[in-house]
């Protein structure tokens, strides 16, 4: 894989005609690393799936960079997906719609829905729009990790798990550590239907303010809902240590927790984030370094009922099934 660690023109170049030629293309989002592929290529999409080992009835999202896009892959486009699209994009919310025809079976699971997003980050920005200049209309990209592992945040992350699965021609562009560090929120809308599939940086509670509703159903990630969402299988997001929430630290255990919390005698301390923010920004980050030290076990101190905090309690809850 061809890796670009400082991202200039020529790069955004190269990177968006690799996506048109059905190379896969790694960039970089404000949530986490993507894996990019042309959304209308089905070697390609086939060739995303086969480097992540995902199984193919597992949807995944489209990322456009302007609103225009949006009426090529979703039909019916309720008002109320309008409104979040103008408060929250470009930003960390997915939103589900009924598919239009360019949405094929193979991105969207065989479904009759399409997850979308418009991406917060430059460097995802520009390549989309130079992307769609040159007659794309849109690139599937999940996180960019082997399926059920921990999202990455940076592009040695994505190297470390992808490259033996990529080839020369395929793309790596570094943009730093990912901003927020979890994955975008995602919000199904059908009618009067509202359903948040995955708890993220945008809160329910904004949503329910912007729409000016006065509840939403938020899926709770221990349960199984009716729609395939890999990211809803309970043993997502793992790294392979064993992770506890709240449990005692032995001596040689890795432990994250917030800077105020004292690290338990003989324990590696991992992370100690400042507040909610900085926690969900290194989470994925301080779990691979358990596994690049070997550990069996972590202790994650953590408890939070801000909005933030439900987002980061359901990625740990996840990282902590067994
Ligand atoms: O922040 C993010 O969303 C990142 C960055 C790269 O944009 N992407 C990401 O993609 O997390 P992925 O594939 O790892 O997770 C996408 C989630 C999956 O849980 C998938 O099942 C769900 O979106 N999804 C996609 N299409 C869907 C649909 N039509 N109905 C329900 N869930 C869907
Ligand atoms: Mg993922």
């Amino acid at each position: 894989m061809k890796v670009f660690e400082e991202v200039d023109d020529l790069a955004i170049e190269i990177a968006s005609q690799a996506l048109l030629d059905g190379n896969l293309v790694a960039f970089p989002t404000e949530t986490v690393y993507g894996l990019g592929a042309d959304a209308v290529n089905t070697s390609a999409v086939n060739r995303m799936y086969e480097s992540k080992g995902r199984p193919k009835d597992h949807p995944v999202i489209i990322h456009i960079s302007s609103i225009e896009m949006l009426s090529k892959w979703a039909v019916d486009i309720p008002k109320s997906a309008r409104i979040l699209a103008n408060q929250f994009w470009p930003g960390p919310l997915t939103i589900i719609l009924k598919k239009s025809e360019l949405a094929s079976d193979l991105i969207t699971g065989g479904q009759k829905t399409v997850a979308i997003r418009i991406p917060n980050h430059p460097i995802a920005l520009e390549l989309l729009k130079r992307f769609e200049e040159k007659g794309g209309f849109g690139v599937v990209a999940p996180s960019a990790n082997r399926f059920g592992a921990v999202s990455p945040t940076r592009a040695k992350h994505v190297l470390n798990e992808l490259d033996s699965y990529l080839v020369e021609s395929d793309v790596l562009l570094d943009g730093g550590n990912c901003k927020i560090g979890i994955e975008s929120t995602i919000i199904f809308i059908n009618d009067n239907d509202f359903k948040i599939l995955r708890p993220g940086f945008i809160s329910a509670k904004k949503i329910i303010q912007t729409l000016q509703m006065s509840n939403i159903w938020i899926s709770e990630s221990d349960k199984h809902h009716q729609l395939s969402v890999s990211g809803n299988l309970p043993n997502h997001y793992k790294p392979k240590a064993k992770v506890e929430i709240n449990a005692i630290a032995h001596p040689g255990d890795g432990f994250i927790a917030l800077k105020n919390i004292q690290t338990p005698n003989l324990a590696i301390r991992l992370g100690e984030p400042k507040d909610d923010l900085e926690f969900a920004h290194s989470l994925y980050s301080n779990l691979r370094e358990a596994d690049q030290l070997n550990l069996d076990r972590v202790v994650v101190n953590y408890q939070s009922f801000s909005p933030l905090g439900i987002a980061i309690l359901d990625r740990l809850v996840r990282a902590a099934s067994r």
